[in-house]
């Protein structure tokens, strides 16, 4: 049975079976490399996307549960944040991302995709968010290379641009 979702505005059918996990459809018939499988079990939030501007795990989704649905990986970010701040062009990079570069906030980058991802969250809900609010919605994300401080860095930065 084909499934229709929508990823980053664009339309793609998929012939999954409707239990497969979301994440696998995503990096092997998109082959978008944003989403990571880490732990295959929501713990730790590197497959993470957007399911219609909410922060999903895609390892634990079944393909099925977002037919109809509107799904944003990384890649998707600055087309999501032109269209939420009105702006006629898409930037490069979300502001998020531009911050993790700016503050160098990455080593490995394994946990990058679901930082970003739920950062870019956020600040969509609360742009500008206390630090205690930032550790709070990044509660689940582990980065095993301990970059929290400027992680937590990076969102305050692009905050200051959000919130503009
Ligand atoms: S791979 Fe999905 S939460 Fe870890
Ligand atoms: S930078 Fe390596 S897991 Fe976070």
């Amino acid at each position: 049975m084909a499934i229709e979702i929508t990823v980053n505005d664009r339309q793609f059918t998929t012939e999954a079976a409707p239990d497969t996990p979301l994440l696998y459809v995503l990096t092997n018939e998109l082959e978008l490399k944003g989403p990571r499988f880490g732990c295959g079990l929501a713990q730790c939030g590197s497959c993470s996307v957007l399911i219609d501007g909410v922060e999903v795990r895609s390892c634990v989704t079944p393909v099925a549960a977002v037919e109809s649905r509107s799904v944003t990986t990384l890649e998707g970010l600055p087309a999501l944040y032109a269209r939420q701040k009105g702006l006629s062009d898409t930037p490069a990079l979300h502001p998020v991302q531009q911050a993790f570069i700016d503050e160098q906030a990455i080593q490995c980058g394994y946990c990058y995709n679901g930082m970003t991802i739920k950062a870019a969250e956020l600040l969509a809900a609360n742009p500008r968010p206390s630090d205690a609010e930032a550790r709070t919605a990044l509660n689940g994300h582990l980065c095993r290379c301990g970059t929290y401080p400027r992680i937590l860095q990076a969102i305050q930065r692009a905050s200051a641009e959000v919130a503009r």
